[in-house]
């Protein structure tokens, strides 16, 4: 399978219109080594043709114009781009669905129950969308035997992982958690029985994990926040890695101590907030990933399995 990175960076992309941190002033300056990022989202297909979009991000037009293979051409009106899955119901997640208002069959997105409940509430995308192309939703369980395919993507299959991370700051339960508020995903190519664990957003190691993460060919996950409280330190936010549903990297219990407890899968961060000094190519940070052989995910990466 190949899975493509089309936006490897959190909320508010690298640099963010806003920010002046140090990486984001530095990337304008031309200061400092880093790539530009968009907003977190990949595709996956099993035969190169029919493609799977995993979250829909504000920056999606501009995935799609780098990302050739998402725009085929066979008719006037045409995409790759099969069916939508959906980890939470972050802005930086979903809000991109509305540029694919012009589909000219109704969406087919597969997500959580909670995850639709706030899509058609908080945040009614789901109902907006009703007026334009409409959606078809496919409901995803998380159960344990649970998993599922998406039509028109022929060689994947899915298994959705309830994760303990956040639901977002505008739904109606963000106090009140639930399963299926945030999952991850184990991409299975059925025919060679690979996978792929994505998890943008992964609070905690809960004790259903371990086995994914030991099965898995590669790790594609949380590459949010060096520490617990970078935000805060630069002064530009009061919240906590862990009050944003983000298990930081760095220190004891951190996620790179975690990593390291697995040797077999490729290990890389996805979902990078600018904040974050591993961007900073040249970084003492930077450096402490590649000694331990963690990679740090870019735009229009290409992962193979
Ligand atoms: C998060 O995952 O916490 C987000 O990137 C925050 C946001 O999109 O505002
Ligand atoms: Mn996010
Ligand atoms: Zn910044």
């Amino acid at each position: 399978m190949r899975v493509h990175v089309l936006g490897s960076a959190a909320g508010g992309g690298f640099p963010q219109w806003n920010c002046n941190c140090p990486n984001c002033d530095g990337l304008r300056r031309g200061s400092l080594k880093a790539r530009a990022r968009t907003q977190s989202s990949i595709a996956a297909s099993a035969d190169g043709v029919n493609w799977v979009l995993f979250n829909a991000s504000p920056d999606i037009l501009a995935q799609i114009k780098a990302f050739p293979e998402l725009q085929p051409g066979r008719n006037i009106r045409d995409t790759a781009i099969a069916g939508v899955v959906l980890m939470d119901s972050q802005i930086d997640h979903t809000t991109g669905l509305f540029m694919l208002r012009e589909a000219t069959k109704p969406l087919q997105i597969h997500c959580t129950d909670m995850v639709r409940e706030d899509l058609t509430t908080g945040n009614p995308l789901f109902t907006i969308l009703g007026h334009y192309c409409g959606v078809e939703w496919q409901e995803m369980a998380t159960g344990e035997d649970d998993s599922f395919e998406v039509e028109g993507a022929p060689g994947l299959r899915f298994r959705a992982v309830a994760l303990s991370s956040k639901a977002p700051p505008y739904s109606p339960h963000r106090h009140d958690p639930h399963i299926g508020d945030n999952v991850g995903m184990e991409i299975i190519d059925t025919a060679t029985d690979k996978r792929l664990f994505y998890a943008p957003g992964l609070g905690r190691i809960e004790a259903h994990l371990p086995p994914i993460f030991k099965r898995a060919d590669c790790l594609l996950v949380d590459g949010t926040f060096w520490t617990e409280d970078e935000m805060i330190r630069l002064g530009i936010a009061k919240k906590y890695a862990q009050e944003m549903g983000h298990l930081r990297q760095s220190g004891a219990g951190g996620l790179i101590e975690v990593l390291n407890g697995y040797a077999r899968p490729r290990k890389i961060l996805i979902h990078i907030n600018n904040t974050n000094p591993i961007l900073d190519e040249e970084s003492p940070e930077r450096a402490q990933l590649t000694a331990v052989g963690v990679e740090v995910a870019y735009d229009g990466m290409e992962i193979v399995l």
